[in-house]
């Protein structure tokens, strides 16, 4: 609800030693934030009653006490919704953004940033996606998802979209999926899953969790992966998780199933970014962004976010 948040005005911080104050530019909304604001545990701590909450930035160096980040640098960092804030050389997911001529800079926090990072880790790093192979992705018309589908098309994989409307569906196969599939018009999403892929599935890319993976598992093939980047289904009602009854077949059929976190993947995140540019500058990877501007709109592209009622990347302009 928008009553839940509260604009702050604070003192403007003063870099210390080895640090610098950032300018935001570009805000990223992101479900992982939903269980940011649970008082459970984490992959992060949670975020405190009445303190800024957490995301990822990207912004501007406005000033600085430290010499590899001057003044004018751009910089993507794990932050918080502040319009300045410090960070540090060794902050969570610090990267200079270099914006190439032409390109948009709130792409750097879409495909050519953390959403294009995510995928590419998790179907390629996790999943081990190859060429041949059949990907089935949730939560398709997405940030993540839609990115995720037209990066295994280009890396020559078969892809199926799972959404939900039809107008999600238009909108990925207008991107090159294969097949998408509305679950919200589809009494048995497993009958349909099977019947686009009748030899199974190598990589299920989940988003979603609960009982769209109950009902995929099943239809995995022989050593399939199961890429565990999220589960949203969930992050609305986490004291009642959905408890999946088709572990089994992980047995079964010798499937791997792993969660990630994309920035525990730093070795990779160089080759993944140079693809990236490459898949974009080429025409593969078309980015979809849902933008917002106004600093004071975050907690409203938000809740519009965890409506599900977003296409592409979810983004707020500063
Ligand atoms: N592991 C990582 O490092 C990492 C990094 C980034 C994101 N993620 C995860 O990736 C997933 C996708 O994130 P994203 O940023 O790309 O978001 P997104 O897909 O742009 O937006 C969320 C979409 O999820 C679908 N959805 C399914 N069940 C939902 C529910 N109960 N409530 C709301 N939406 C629901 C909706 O699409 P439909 O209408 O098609 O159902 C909605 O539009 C999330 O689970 C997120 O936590 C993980």
């Amino acid at each position: 609800m928008p009553e839940d948040f509260q604009l702050a005005q604070a003192e403007m911080p003063e870099p210390g030693d080895g640090e610098f104050l950032v300018a935001m530019r570009v805000g990223s909304v992101d479900p992982a934030i939903r269980g940011f604001l649970d008082d459970r545990p984490s992959y992060i701590e949670p975020v405190a009653l009445g303190a800024p909450i957490n995301g990822m930035s990207l912004g501007e160096v406005v000033a600085s006490r430290n010499p590899d980040y001057p003044v004018g640098t751009l910089v993507r960092a794990f932050a918080t919704w502040q319009d300045h804030f410090i960070l540090s050389g060794d902050s969570w997911g610090l990267e200079k953004v270099e914006q190439q001529p032409g390109t948009d800079l709130h792409h750097y926090m879409g495909a050519l940033g953390p959403v294009g990072l995510t995928a590419w880790v998790g179907l390629f790093a996790v999943g081990e996606a190859k060429a041949g192979e059949t990907v089935l992705v949730s939560a398709a018309a997405g940030a993540t998802g839609s990115t995720v589908g037209q990066i295994a098309k280009a890396r020559g994989c078969r892809v199926i979209g799972i959404v939900g409307s039809a107008q999600k569906a238009d909108v990925i196969r207008e991107l090159g999926f294969d097949a998408a599939i509305d679950y919200r018009a589809t009494p048995d999403i497993a009958v349909e899953v099977a019947r686009h892929a009748p030899d199974g599935v190598d990589v299920y890319f989940d988003n979603v969790g609960g009982e769209m993976l109950e009902a995929i598992l099943p239809l995995m093939r022989l050593h399939g992966r199961v890429a565990v980047c999220g589960m949203i289904g969930q992050y609305n009602d986490a004291d009642h998780p959905y408890g999946v009854r088709t572990l089994w077949q992980l047995v079964v059929n010798r499937i791997r199933m792993q969660g990630f976190i994309t920035y525990d993947y730093p070795h990779v995140l160089a080759e993944a970014q140079a693809e990236l540019d490459q898949w974009v500058a080429a025409g593969k990877l078309r980015p979809l962004a849902n933008l917002r501007d106004g600093f004071e709109n975050l907690p409203a592209a938000f809740i519009d976010l965890m409506s599900g009622r977003t296409i592409g990347k979810t983004l707020v302009r500063i």
